[in-house]
């Protein structure tokens, strides 16, 4: 989208000249449902974007609107309310929030969202109206933040108010992603490390267009798991606060010992954040057959160990092998719907797209969407 066409839209509604900030949703090339347990992750940001326009007010009030969704909200900044409305307004009055009760002083504000980010595909809208509305919300205030900080707030404000109890991934690459790189995160430290993506090869992104209920309840039981899995640990190894911290050797000598379904959730843990430190390894010495096998083993730990897949998402990692220029894929994101993310050579993309596709569409009579990617920049001003 131009900004110049985001302006004249804004200036027809609020009349006035907005500040633009553009944050993008991402894609997680490994490392799923490591983020929470403190672990490593690999993802990209993308170029779906979530587009949020600013006028200052003369007053205290934040009015909210959108062209695409549904609804215009009016709050008072001295009088936001304390708890999630229900509303898609929500990511941003938790950003409002959670910035005022960091002490950083708010604008009254006229604001207009425009999202290109697909919703419930699993490529994190949310994660992308927050940041870009954190930036909008500071530009008219005098504090200057950190990114690393307005991922870790906007997280807060996901987890605190929208109550969504997500890790840090998806806000921090949508701060800090960088065009032609993944970020390889240590979410403990948020050290980051950028591993370059060999410039032939596009990340095709495949929209089940599936989103199964239990997502969100089934991501709070897995936390859970995890959790018990981490107390379990910590009584043979004090130094275990996360399982992170839990080696493959401590994980194989209790294998028999811990419930089934505990045990299955941290082998998924401990072995997945090893295969992501050795998937930036392998990416960024342009190994793509380990890096293929890498993302494959992910997604049969996924489906079988950590049991997040869906018929659809497994019909599409099927769908792609064998296909020409394809080196691996798997699922992307929470699961239990959304999307699949696949590293193509770039001369066979196009034709991987139509493929897969037609294969998907023949498998589960659901015509998906298919998008070729590469990977973006995260948040920025638009002039
Ligand atoms: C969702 C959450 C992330 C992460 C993934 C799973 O996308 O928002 O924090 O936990 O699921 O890897």
């Amino acid at each position: 989208m131009q900004a110049s066409e985001f302006t004249q839209r804004f200036d027809r509604l609020f009349g006035a000249r907005p500040r633009i900030y553009r944050a993008p949703g991402r894609v997680n090339l490994i490392g799923e449902h490591t983020d929470y347990n403190d672990g490593f992750v690999m993802p990209a940001a993308v170029a779906f974007s979530t587009y949020v326009g600013i006028a200052a007010r003369p007053d205290r009030k934040l009015l909210i609107r959108s062209e695409e969704f549904a609804g215009d909200f009016d709050f008072d900044l001295d009088h936001l309310p304390p708890r999630r409305t229900g509303g898609w307004c929500d990511y941003m009055l938790g950003v409002a929030t959670v910035l005022q009760q960091r002490g950083c002083e708010l604008n009254g504000a006229n604001l207009l969202v425009h999202g290109e980010v697909p919703i419930g595909a699993g490529l994190s809208s949310s994660a992308a109206i927050e940041v870009a509305s954190a930036l909008a919300l500071l530009s008219l205030g005098k504090t200057q933040l950190p990114l690393p900080e307005i991922a870790q707030l906007c997280r807060k404000a996901e987890n605190e108010f929208v109550g969504a109890r997500v890790g840090i991934m998806d806000q921090f690459v949508s701060c800090m992603g960088k065009a032609g790189h993944a970020i390889l995160l240590d979410c403990r430290s948020l050290d980051t490390k950028y591993v370059p993506i060999p410039a032939d090869v596009r990340l095709v992104v495949c929209n089940t267009m599936v989103k199964h209920d239990l997502a969100t309840g089934a991501y709070n039981t897995r936390r859970a798991e995890c959790e018990e899995g981490v107390r379990y640990f910590a009584k043979y190894d004090p130094a275990v606060r996360a399982l992170r911290d839990v080696s493959p050797e401590l994980l194989d000598q209790h294998a028999r010992d811990l419930p089934e379904t505990i045990w299955k959730r941290c082998c998924h843990v401990v072995r997945e954040n090893q295969r992501t430190m050795e998937a930036a390894r392998a990416l960024a010495s342009g190994d793509l057959g380990r890096m293929g096998e890498l993302m494959r083993e992910s997604h049969r730990s996924l489906r079988d160990l950590y049991e997040v897949s869906c018929s659809e998402l497994d019909l599409m990692v099927e769908a792609a092998e064998n296909l020409p220029g394809f080196c691996g894929g798997r699922m992307t994101g929470g699961g239990f719907g959304g999307c699949t993310v696949n590293l193509v050579r770039q001369d066979n993309a196009q034709e991987f797209a139509a493929q897969i596709a037609g294969r998907y569409k023949r498998a589960t009579g659901i015509t998906p969407q298919v998008y070729t990617c590469s990977a973006e920049n995260g948040v920025q001003a638009l002039s």
